[in-house]
């Protein structure tokens, strides 16, 4: 607001496969643009006193969007795809090409290579693992809480703008070549 240019948008392209399908149609039939999606799925916390992903989206009112979104597009990977939406099935859902050209959605703006988070990371690697070293690599005072709001995280050292193991050296699926992991349903699917 404010700013001649407006800046860039985090995520973008989703009407790319969406076209003009309406998300939550029955009652506000939002159009596939983040910054509408985030009037609601924001990333301030407003319950306090809940702690699960399952049952209170760790005290944010709606999940907030990276996590949704991210959690959704690799649900049939997740170990744990119930705290994508606890009352929703996503873990049918295979992205229609590897996941990990990050840029198809984050086309714009360099904020996925340059600001790893719990939120953002460990939506897609929701592993035990992977879970443990994000609370490890987080400093909480009040770890019963821990998407209080008071968490400094040190992802950035290893995984900032241009870090060793920063995000588009992670993903970068063509150089060297990574075969894609596999894409296919189950048998009995
Ligand atoms: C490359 C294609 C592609 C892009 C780009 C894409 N999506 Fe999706 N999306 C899908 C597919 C495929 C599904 C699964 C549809 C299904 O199984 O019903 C899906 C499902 C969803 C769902 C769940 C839909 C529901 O009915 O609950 C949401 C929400 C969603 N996408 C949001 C987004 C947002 C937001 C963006 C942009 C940041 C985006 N998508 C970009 C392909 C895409
Ligand atoms: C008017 C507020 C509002 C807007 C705008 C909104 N949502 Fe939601 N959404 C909710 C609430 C409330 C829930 C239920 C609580 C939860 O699961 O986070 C929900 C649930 C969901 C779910 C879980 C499945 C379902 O159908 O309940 C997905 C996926 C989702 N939203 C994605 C999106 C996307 C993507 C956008 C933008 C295109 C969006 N939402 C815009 C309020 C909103
Ligand atoms: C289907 C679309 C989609 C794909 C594919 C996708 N993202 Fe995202 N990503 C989103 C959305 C939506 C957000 C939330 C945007 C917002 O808050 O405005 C997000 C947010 C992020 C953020 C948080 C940025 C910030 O400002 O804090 C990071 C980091 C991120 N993504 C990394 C990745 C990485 C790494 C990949 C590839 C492995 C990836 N994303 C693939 C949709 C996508
Ligand atoms: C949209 C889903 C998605 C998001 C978001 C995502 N990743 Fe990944 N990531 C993958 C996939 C798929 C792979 C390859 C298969 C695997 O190792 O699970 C991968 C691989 C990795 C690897 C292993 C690379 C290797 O060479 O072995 C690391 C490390 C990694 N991701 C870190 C991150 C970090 C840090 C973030 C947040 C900035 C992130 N990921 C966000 C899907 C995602």
């Amino acid at each position: 607001m404010g700013t001649d240019k407006p800046e860039p948008m985090v995520a973008t392209n989703c009407t790319e496969c969406h076209g003009d399908t309406r998300m939550h149609a029955s009652y506000f039939a939002v159009p596939f643009n983040p910054d509408i999606c985030k009037s609601c799925h924001d990333y301030e916390k407003q319950l306090a006193g809940k702690t699960g992903w399952k049952d209170s989206n760790w005290g944010f009112g709606a999940g907030p969007l990276a996590r949704r979104v991210h959690g959704v597009h690799f649900g049939r990977y997740l170990d744990k795809p119930a705290e994508v939406q606890p009352t929703v099935d996503y873990s049918h859902v295979i992205f229609p090409q590897d996941v990990r050209n990050c840029t198809k959605c984050h086309a714009d703006n360099p904020a996925w290579k340059e600001e790893p988070s719990r939120l953002a990371c460990l939506a897609c690697h929701d592993s035990d693992e992977a879970q443990a070293h994000g609370e490890l690599m987080t400093f909480d005072l009040t770890p019963a809480d821990p998407y209080g709001g008071d968490e400094v995280e040190t992802c950035e050292v290893c995984r900032g703008a241009d870090a060793a193991f920063a995000p588009d050296v992670v993903h970068n699926i063509s150089n060297p070549y990574k075969p894609p992991y596999p894409r296919e349903p189950q048998k009995d699917e």
